[in-house]
């Protein structure tokens, strides 16, 4: 334990015995720790209403543990608190801040890491406001997970909320998508090399497609995703921050808040969506498939009977700027699909008056977020041989084959980091997320008024045929020809 008066940070997480803290938080801050990037001065304070003890909390995280590492794993644990309180009594709250002060440091910096339902932001930020925040000088910061919100009103009520509250740069609205590798390698990608700049625009891009899919259900989450869907558990953020940084323009350096009007200014070109552009779909179950995969989302008992929210979306967006006029963005996701897969897909435009009688196929530059990070651009080659035949190939930067062993940190692991570091670059800014929620919520407000069936899809399946025929609508071309190779050394 390191002693009261030399503890100089604090990490207060509150909602410390739920699946997020036990999942995602905890097991990255002890990897952090292990590799020694935490504040020296750090204690973390775990906050929850459960009735637990703190080896307790520390049975229940799900951290999975070499032999050697137990050692470690203990000395985490000694810097580390649990208190139970309740997440609306003020009192609770007061005894929070005596209990820090007392207990754990008298100056301190305070970070409140928020691992609640949203319904608990309002009045847990203004209890924290009101009776937590330290008393010296240190800095206080808040981390908040999305949902940010359900539309603009609402967002805009949370906004309004958090700033009477906090400054801006106290505010760190996290989209777990911003700290992956590859997310975070769009900007090195695009402005670190020559390469690309050139033909990064309408006039050899056909079309961008950007796809999330995962291979199982709600996995008993029917209830909470039930009210959001598809479109806001995942399109309305991870995708559109995905897009935002796939079209926005060079910022002026690589300063948080000039990366951050780039991507706003790409939001302010994007027209709202609407139902025309989009495809919708639910699973099914299917009788063949084994475990969960025989049960169809209306079969999980925590979503309501005769649901028509949506577990697969697609849509198709449009910049209106200069670079992106004509360029449709697709923008796909889907739960209990065929795989887990997250990508971008940059499909270049028809090779200009081919002379190979019509055999050259669109290059298409792929970025894999996950599993398995990887850079490839399908392009075209000359068979290998005496043929004069031409045939699809790939320039491949697979990482698990270039960078073998090194180990890529969890997307969390890196975003805490940064909030220590005071680096918001990787968090929303609250007019992005009023830009996204202006294009999204029409959208969703005609879904919920008109209640459109959802197409049926299969669990396991690719989706809704529907989407595929979208796509082909929208200049994205499938030729089903191609199949990425494995490097063989993995
Ligand atoms: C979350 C969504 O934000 O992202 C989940 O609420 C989804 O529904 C998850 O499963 C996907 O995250 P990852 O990092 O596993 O791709």
């Amino acid at each position: 334990m390191v002693a009261q008066e030399e503890v100089k940070d604090v990490f207060v997480l509150i909602g410390a015995s739920g699946d997020l803290a036990r999942r995602k938080v905890y097991p990255s801050l002890f990897s952090l720790y292990k590799k020694q990037l935490l504040p020296k001065n750090l204690a973390i304070v775990g906050y929850a209403r459960a009735d637990l003890t703190l080896s307790q909390l520390k049975k229940r995280c799900m951290i999975e543990l070499n032999p050697e590492e137990e050692n470690i794993y203990d000395a985490f644990w000694s810097i580390n608190y649990f208190l139970k309180g309740s997440y609306e009594s003020e009192e609770d709250y007061q005894y929070l801040n005596y209990f820090i002060y007392k207990t754990v440091s008298k100056s301190t910096n305070r970070l409140f890491y928020l691992a609640l339902p949203p319904t608990l932001f309002e009045p847990v930020t203004s209890n924290i406001k009101r009776y937590c925040l330290p008393k010296t000088k240190g800095w206080t910061k808040v981390v908040v997970e999305k949902p940010f919100g359900k539309d603009s009103e609402s967002a805009a009520k949370l906004t309004k909320h958090l700033s009477l509250l906090f400054k801006e740069e106290e505010i760190y609205r996290m989209d777990h998508y911003l700290g992956k590798e590859m997310v975070e390698n769009l900007l090195y990608l695009r402005f670190g090399n020559r390469i690309f700049g050139p033909t990064w625009n309408r006039d050899n891009i056909a079309s961008i497609f950007i796809s999330f899919k995962e291979p199982f259900g709600t996995q008993g989450r029917g209830g909470y995703f039930d009210e959001f869907g598809i479109i806001r558990d995942v399109m309305q953020n991870h995708l559109l921050q995905i897009l935002c940084l796939v079209a926005m323009e060079k910022p002026c350096s690589t300063a948080a808040d000039d990366i951050r009007d780039e991507k706003v200014k790409v939001l302010k070109c994007m027209q709202e969506l609407t139902l025309d552009n989009v495809v919708l779909g639910q699973y099914e179950g299917d009788p063949e498939g084994e475990g969960e995969a025989k049960d169809g989302y209306l079969d999980d008992p925590t979503v309501p009977a005769g649901s028509v929210t949506p577990t697969y979306a697609l849509a198709v967006a449009h910049i209106n700027n200069e670079r992106w006029d004509g360029v449709p963005f697709i923008l796909r996701c889907g739960k209990a699909l065929n795989e887990r897969k997250a990508e971008v897909r940059i499909q270049y435009r028809d090779v200009a008056g081919d002379v190979f009688l019509g055999q050259s196929k669109r290059n298409e530059l792929v970025i894999r977020v996950q599993p398995g990070e990887a850079i490839y651009c399908k392009v075209m080659t000359k068979t290998p041989g005496m043929s004069f035949g031409l045939e699809e190939t790939e320039l491949d930067l697979t990482y698990g084959d270039r960078y073998k062993g090194a180990k890529l940190p969890d997307a969390y692991e890196r975003l805490i980091l940064d909030v220590f570091c005071g680096s918001q670059m990787h968090f929303v800014r609250s007019d992005e997320l009023a830009e996204a929620w202006r294009i999204f919520t029409p959208l969703l407000h005609k879904i919920e008024k008109e209640k459109p069936k959802p197409i049926p899809y299969k669990y396991g399946s690719r989706g809704p045929a529907e989407a595929d025929a979208k796509l082909a609508e929208n200049n994205f071309k499938y030729y089903g020809s191609y199949k990425w190779t494995k490097p063989s050394s993995l």
